[in-house]
């Protein structure tokens, strides 16, 4: 089975065809990033007019490199958390394609998307984790740990009171100056920096609890700049090396400290921070130490994508859902409680 897969939740205007096995037959993104950079962040507006102009070509595009419509067997869209009308576009053109060509429509959560990128397959070697798993998901809007048990079945373990860790990222980069999204910039100034050349706090690390807590440490840089200003050269790639590594040791020691508590010796890593080189290496390393097998997404699976849409959207279809022409978007995260899974509602327009 293919499936067409289209994602419009934030500032990524994507499609992809991928099948059953993880195969990805087709992957188109359109960034919007050049459209945000001057307002240091996402708008709304201006985000689903983007999506509006992007999402024909893009996804004629991914169905050029698929070999036509005539070889796809389903649509799958994002139908949430994301911007509501960013969200509506996707959707509203997922439904008129399956309407049309009278084919099964699924919506697809975009967080069980990240965490089950891990397991498309782009052609190269990779090592794919079993069931259960402990997913660490470190995006712009999410920061949470999960004991994975299915796509459609995870369990909360902790997640963040205040900002994300790609708003950690974001927001520290703005704060000096490096521009926007952060998250990859301050990664390639950590590469050069020294980690120890300033003392960051490592929020509710040794707290008992797997919740993360990143604004505490973005007010330290703040403090941090404002005594001492923006450094240049060597010591602007320290700085963003300490900062990062900060955040890093939070998410790596807790991501571990999940699976110690649930017993599952198997870690995932998803989202866009995920593609942070220093947390790659943190997470390898505690890993290691720790008997617990890693398995990260290729960089093309880490941000957002269509190919991880479609794939969750396969496994949906082959457990038997589909929805109707009456999917509506929902903005916010859905209701997994912690400790305890609570079935997504999918339809209500939240
Ligand atoms: O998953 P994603 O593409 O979109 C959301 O669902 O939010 O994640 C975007 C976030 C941004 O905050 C961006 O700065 C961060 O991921 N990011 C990174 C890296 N690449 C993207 N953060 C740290 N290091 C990176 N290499
Ligand atoms: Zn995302």
């Amino acid at each position: 089975m293919r499936v067409l897969g289209i994602e419009s939740s934030c500032d990524e205007t994507a499609a992809a065809v991928v099948d059953e096995g993880g195969r990805v037959h087709a992957d188109v993104v359109a960034s919007q990033i050049a459209l945000h950079a001057p307002y240091g962040g996402v708008v709304p507006e201006l985000a689903s007019r983007a999506h509006l102009e992007n999402a024909w070509p893009v996804i004629d595009a991914a169905l050029a490199q698929a070999g036509g419509i005539e070889r796809i067997d389903a649509v799958a869209v994002t139908a949430g958390p994301g911007l509501v009308g960013a969200l509506l576009v996707g959707l509203s053109i997922g439904k008129a394609i399956a309407f049309a060509r009278r084919l099964p429509l699924v919506g697809v959560d975009h967080l069980e998307g990240h965490l089950f990128a891990v397991f498309l397959d782009r052609g190269e070697p990779r090592s794919i984790p079993t069931l259960p798993f402990v997913g660490l998901l470190v995006s712009g809007g999410h920061t949470a740990l999960y004991e994975v048990h299915a796509h459609d079945r995870l369990t909360l373990l902790g997640q963040t009171r205040d900002d994300a860790a790609g708003e950690a990222f974001d927001k520290g980069a703005k704060l000096l100056g490096l521009g926007y999204p952060g998250g990859p910039i301050v990664d390639r100034l950590a590469r050069a920096g020294d980690a120890r050349s300033v003392r960051f706090p490592r929020p509710m690390l040794r707290e008992g609890s797997l919740d993360f807590s990143f604004s505490g440490l973005k007010t330290a840089l703040a403090r941090h700049v404002e005594l001492h200003g923006v450094p240049e050269g060597q010591a602007l790639a320290d700085l963003a090396a300490a900062y990062q590594g900060a955040i890093v040791e939070v998410l790596a020691q807790k991501a571990l400290e999940a699976c110690a508590a649930t017993r599952i010796p198997r870690l995932v890593l998803a989202g866009g921070v995920a593609a942070n080189a220093g947390l790659r290496a943190r997470a390898a390393a505690l890993a290691g130490e720790r008997g617990v097998s890693l398995f990260v997404p290729e960089l093309a699976s880490c941000t957002d994508n269509a190919a991880m849409i479609a794939y969750v959207g396969a496994l949906s279809l082959a457990s038997g859902r589909s929805d109707a022409s009456d999917l509506a978007p929902y903005s916010r995260a859905r209701e997994i409680r912690r400790g305890k899974i609570v079935a997504p509602s999918r339809r209500a327009g939240r």
